[in-house]
């Protein structure tokens, strides 16, 4: 567990990180990117850190590559890349820079490094995990494969490199249901997330999908009632949900995608009022972009993606500390679970 008391000590020690308005104002231009959520006294706090992170990043020669569901203050202030965990992966492979900082969750940095052997890839707090990664081991994969067997397993990029390693190829939300549809067996096993599973069934009717128990916490507290109550309250409201939600609440959706085809969705079809039943922070990163759509809806948040912050980002930059290592006798075969998915993923696209 990181000591938080002592990081922020050393940290005052080498850096000027007080609030300060003046150098918020000099910043305006990344505050004006987040300007809706973040009331200029807030930008002030986090604009020290801010600064010395961009600094330090370049002295690092590092790039930061960071998921949708990032707070703003490091979406907007601090990522070179973002998107959702397809795009990150991509982008993993094309980093040029020495050293990679994963602002998301482990599984996130995890596939970073097995695609990046010979880069130092730093997670700022290895107690960001998944609810879906921690939910299955190698061990669920063989009693998977020993149930069906010759079913091929399209694992979920929310898993561990063992269980990666464990699979015939991964998916993510962007592209599970292309994925699924083009393995040659009738049977497909899907691991670990019985929401996705049951979604991708769904839209893939010639396949018998079968899956692992697991979930994620955040998308399974959405309720189908919830999203009917909205509806009744805001006549007109558009519902996005994220396909780790159960069937039920993305049938009640008008569409359904990963957290890029979300963003995406909202850009093109510009809804007067908006719900985006998934993390709040993806309706906070996108809702300066779209001054004329209307964000509503619960805020449920994710404790794991949560836990990342700009003081332990300007922490391990600082000390290059919390380097995610993966054996690579694991990191073999789950860098071509993952290279399948990005080469099969490429080619379904066009
Ligand atoms: P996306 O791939 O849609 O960004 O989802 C990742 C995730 O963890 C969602 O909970
Ligand atoms: Fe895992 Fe859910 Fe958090 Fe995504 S939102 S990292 S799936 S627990």
């Amino acid at each position: 567990m990181l000591d938080l008391t002592n990081i922020r000590d050393e940290l005052r020690a080498h850096y000027d990180l007080a609030p300060s308005m003046e150098l918020a104002q000099s910043m305006s231009e990344i505050h004006a990117r987040m300007g809706r959520v973040m009331p200029m006294i807030d930008w002030a706090v986090h604009a020290p850190y801010v600064a010395a992170i961009n600094k330090l990043k370049r002295e690092r020669n590092a790039v930061i590559l960071a998921h949708n569901y990032m707070t703003p203050q490091i979406y907007h202030g601090i990522a070179d890349v973002v998107g959702d965990s397809l795009q990150l992966a991509i982008k993993a492979t094309e980093v040029e820079a020495e050293v990679i900082v994963q602002c998301g969750v482990h599984f996130m940095a995890e596939t970073s490094k097995i695609l990046n052997p010979a880069k130092t890839v730093l997670m700022p707090d290895m107690e960001a995990g998944c609810s879906l990664a921690e939910s299955i081991t190698a061990e669920g994969i063989a009693q998977m494969r020993a149930m069906y067997p010759g079913a091929p397993v399209v694992s979920y990029v929310n898993t561990t490199a063992e269980v990666k390693a464990a699979s015939d190829i991964c998916c993510t939300s962007a592209n599970a249901a292309q994925i699924v549809a083009a393995m040659e067996s009738d049977t497909v096993i899907m691991t670990p997330d019985k929401w996705l599973a049951q979604n991708v069934a769904n839209q893939v009717p010639q396949k018998r999908v079968v899956w692992w128990d697991g979930a994620c916490i955040v998308h399974e507290q959405f309720t189908a009632q919830d999203l009917r109550d909205f509806r009744d309250w805001n006549p007109g409201l558009k519902i996005i949900a994220h396909p780790e939600c159960p069937p039920d609440v993305v049938a009640e959706a008008d569409y359904a995608g990963s957290t890029a085809n979300i963003q995406s969705w909202v850009e093109t079809e510009r809804p007067k009022q908006v719900m985006l039943v998934t993390e709040c922070s993806m309706a906070s990163n996108i809702s300066d972009s779209l001054p004329d759509v209307e964000f509503l809806g619960p805020c449920n948040m994710c404790p794991y993606m949560q836990k990342i912050t700009l003081e332990k980002v300007l922490w391990s930059l600082h000390t290059m500390t919390g380097a995610v290592e993966v054996d690579p006798e694991i990191a073999a075969p789950a860098r071509l679970a993952v290279q399948r998915m990005i080469d099969l993923s490429k080619r379904l696209a066009g």
